[in-house]
């Protein structure tokens, strides 16, 4: 049981333990309130009760557990573990998609990230989307068997699927399992194959990247890590930076959603200038998927 519950709130085993402490401290200190109301208020039987009842359902737990939540360092996932159980009870949890049928229906948007390297971004967007109220990081895909991003999905408790690229290329992309695990968008964090047509298809307008250069420049086939940072410091620019767009058939080319630019000094490297960019793509890539997918 508390395997399942580590994994559906995606916590260290921890963090569950001072969750499942403030749930009893939090319910207890329900339990007293309801005492001391009932002994003040000498509230009848019957229609009182059932008032006394709600009020501490819906008011008197939640303010208990966030309470206790605080000095715990539990207060992100109490509130909203308190929303989504609110959202739930006011009937407003829908997957935008609208295919709800398996996964977890409380949530707005499942992410599945795309990545085949060391998944450092993968990591911040698990991190930034932990205890969110309406969105999920339910899935990790990956082509390269013994990829960083492998152990983070297995740290983490996400469920990872390693790909095959006949399957990818000539079969049917993954477009089932992508919909039997009701993922609504894909972030390609570090993807180094090229999306098919079957999967774009699929998730039209649903699929955003991030390029670790100033896009139009320096993209397209082969333009990837390294060799991008390389160019850059070649080509003698003053400046370079970030770029995340909407995904299409074409290499690096969809629609521009953000970019964040830094300074290349002549002192830079392939390596130093790639740090900075690691750095602007950290603090920019979590927020950015977070915009669009609740604006
Ligand atoms: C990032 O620089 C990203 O821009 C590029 O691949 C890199 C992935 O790095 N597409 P990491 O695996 O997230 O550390």
């Amino acid at each position: 049981m508390f395997e399942r519950l580590q994994k559906k709130w995606n916590v260290s085993g921890f963090k569950l333990i001072l969750i499942i402490a403030i749930f009893a401290i939090g319910g207890s200190l329900t339990g007293y309130s309801g005492r001391k109301l009932m002994s003040f208020w000498e509230i009848d039987r019957g229609i009182g009760w059932v008032v006394l009842y709600i009020l501490l359902i819906t008011i008197i737990w939640p303010l208990a557990v966030l309470l206790v939540s605080i000095p715990l360092g539990q207060f992100s996932f109490f509130k909203n573990y308190i929303q989504r159980i609110g959202k739930r009870m006011l009937g407003k949890s829908k997957v935008k998609s609208g295919k709800s049928n398996t996964g977890d229906s409380s949530f707005t948007a499942q992410i599945a990230i795309f990545a085949s390297g060391a998944g450092s971004n993968a990591q911040k967007i698990i991190d930034h989307f932990r205890n969110h109220s309406s969105i999920k990081v339910a899935l990790i895909i990956c082509n390269k068997p013994g990829a960083g991003v492998l152990s983070i999905a297995e740290r983490e408790n996400i469920p990872a699927l390693l790909i095959e690229k006949e399957k990818f290329f000539r079969g049917d992309s993954y477009v089932p399992e992508l919909k039997e695990k009701n993922i609504d968008f894909i972030v390609l964090a570090g993807f180094l194959w090229k999306i098919p047509p079957a999967l774009i298809k699929a998730y039209t307008g649903k699929i955003i990247n991030i390029h670790p250069a100033l896009l139009p420049k320096y993209g397209g086939k082969g333009m990837y890590g390294h060799f991008v940072h390389e160019a850059v410091i070649a080509s003698g620019d003053k400046e370079s930076g970030i770029t995340i767009h909407y995904v299409d058939e074409v290499y690096d080319h969809g629609k521009i959603i953000f970019q964040d630019k830094c300074a290349v000094l002549s002192t830079d490297t392939a390596e130093s200038l790639a740090q900075k960019i690691h750095e602007l793509e950290h603090k920019n890539f979590p927020l950015v998927i977070e915009t669009l997918l609740t604006r």
